[in-house]
């Protein structure tokens, strides 16, 4: 899917500054496994209107850095931030210097980026040797779903080519159930490829081979865990 095709501004209207399942109760069960010193910098990716950046500034303990590529939604999230830096820019070009964040989020964006393998890249450029990447959004099941969904397999390959090993892998498939709901009732349609009618195929979604995943992995290390 190209993000051009999904209207997140407008959605943000209707659920809130944080634009995907879980909340900020998946990125508190993340960084639990990350325990990060006071001071260290925390990148989020494709960070929307700021919600997860909102909550991890009350907590007073971390830097901040978010980099969107939507220009409308940095500007909502700007209205809701005091110390957090806000940067234009995209996955696989992150506006930031070589291994300068103990911890990247980028939570929901992975499903919808075209070059994954880029976004990769550049995760493993910006974090630090020992930092954390933190990833949640919809996953395929096995060779089920929509194609142009990741799958599991698909991203433990990622990150072991790019360096960083699996600490945490949970599947979170109510909470993906419970914000389609939300965004149901809110008038919106989901992303096609959460099963909104037909795939790119043409053919009908399934929608029972589409879940939900949150993983904690470590930049180096070693092999690439199957935690
Ligand atoms: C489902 S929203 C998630 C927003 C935020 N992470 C959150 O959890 O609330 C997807 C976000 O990805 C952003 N996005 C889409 N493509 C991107 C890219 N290539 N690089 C950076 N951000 C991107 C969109 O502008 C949008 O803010």
């Amino acid at each position: 899917m190209n993000e051009t095709d999904f209207n997140w501004p407008e959605l943000c209207g209707a659920v809130g500054p944080c634009i995907r399942p879980g909340g900020t109760e998946l990125t508190e069960r993340a960084l639990k496994v990350c325990s990060l010193p006071a001071g260290a910098l925390i990148a989020d990716i494709g960070c929307g209107a700021g919600g997860t950046l909102q909550h991890l500034e009350r907590s007073g303990h971390y830097r901040l850095l978010g980099v969107d590529r939507s220009e409308e939604l940095l500007a909502e999230a700007a209205k809701r931030l005091q110390s957090a830096r806000l940067l234009p820019g995209r996955a696989e070009a992150i506006p930031a210097s070589a291994e300068t964040a103990d911890a990247l989020l980028c939570e929901c964006v992975i499903s919808i980026l075209e070059d994954r393998g880029a976004a990769f890249g550049e995760f493993a450029r910006v974090v630090k040797d020992g930092g954390y990447l933190v990833l949640s959004d919809v996953f395929r099941k096995g060779n089920r779903g929509e194609a142009s969904l990741p799958s599991r397999e698909e991203l433990l390959r990622l990150l072991s080519s790019h360096g960083f090993s699996l600490l945490m892998w949970e599947t979170h498939e109510r909470l993906l159930r419970e914000f389609a709901v939300r965004m149901i009732f809110s008038g919106h349609c989901l992303p096609e490829p959460w099963g909104c009618g037909k795939g790119r195929t043409g053919k009908t979604v399934d929608r029972s081979a589409i879940s939900y995943f949150l993983l904690v992995a470590r930049k180096g290390g070693g092999i690439g865990g199957t935690a």
